[in-house]
């Protein structure tokens, strides 16, 4: 039994883990193809990871993305285009992240880093959400699989639309994988063969307020790709409101 739990969450955590995504380069499952200019906070970081422009020189990404909370000048980052390769691309080094101090791994909660940049990208920044975000529908967004069994990063960045599910029916899900929801942390959404995969980590999850974007969520896990039962994970980043504020602070 102890055998059966440690495998199934190797498996997990296997189809989870953008460090495995990013060594072979291999988005979001079900969309279409951005146009230009539609989510113009977007960020692709060159661990094989998605992330959002919080701040003018800060990008807001998953913990299991980073490697740690210190100096660190080996994360590219690639924004103001939809297409990657695109000359007309804006980039920027990383000189410093600070990760969640409790962060273990994205299963556990606090998935959530910043990276601050070596520049301005002079780009449009994305909002965090209200105490109570936005209801209705939600968009992801990424350059990440198209399909759970796909090798490949889309080279257009590609946008989907999927609805919160509660946080019971999420949890009674990953149950039976022996997977624990942390609920205060984590909210799950899905759409019928609409998801994120992997190379969408780090990416936001948004939603409208105001007539304005907000980042509801960061793309975090999930058991395998648009599985019927088993829908996306995604750090509830009004949970982490003032902790991402205050540490956006310090980095800008
Ligand atoms: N951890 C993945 C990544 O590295 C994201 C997986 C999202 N999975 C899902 N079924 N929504 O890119």
């Amino acid at each position: 039994m102890v055998r059966k739990v440690a495998l199934l969450v190797a498996a997990v955590l296997l189809t989870a883990t953008p460090a495995s995504a990013a060594m072979h380069l291999r988005g979001v499952v079900g969309g279409d193809v951005a146009g230009a200019g539609q989510f113009p906070w977007m960020v692709r970081l060159s661990m094989g990871c998605g992330g959002a422009l919080t701040a003018p020189r800060v990008v807001l990404t998953a913990g299991h993305c980073v490697t740690g909370t210190g100096k660190d000048e080996t994360i590219k980052a690639v924004a103001g285009v939809t297409r990657l390769g695109d000359p007309h691309a804006r980039t920027a080094h990383s000189v410093e992240v600070i990760r969640a101090t409790g962060f273990r791994d994205e299963t556990h909660g606090d998935d959530w880093a910043l990276v601050k940049l070596d520049h301005a990208l002079g780009l449009p920044t994305l909002g965090l959400p209200p105490a109570t975000g936005p209801a209705g529908p939600l968009t992801i967004i990424g350059w990440g699989q198209t399909s759970e069994h796909s090798t490949r990063q889309e080279k257009s960045l590609r946008y989907g639309t999927v609805r919160a599910v509660p946080d019971r029916t999420c949890a009674a899900a990953y149950r039976k994988i022996d997977i624990a929801l942390v609920p205060a942390e984590q909210l799950c959404a899905s759409g019928k063969g609409v998801d994120t995969c992997q190379g969408d980590s780090g990416g936001p999850l948004v939603g409208r307020s105001g007539g304005a974007w907000v980042q509801v969520g960061i793309v975090s896990w999930g058991l395998g790709c648009a599985r019927r039962d088993f829908p996306g994970v995604y750090t509830q980043v009004a949970t982490f409101r003032a902790d991402i504020s205050a540490a956006t602070r310090k980095l800008s």
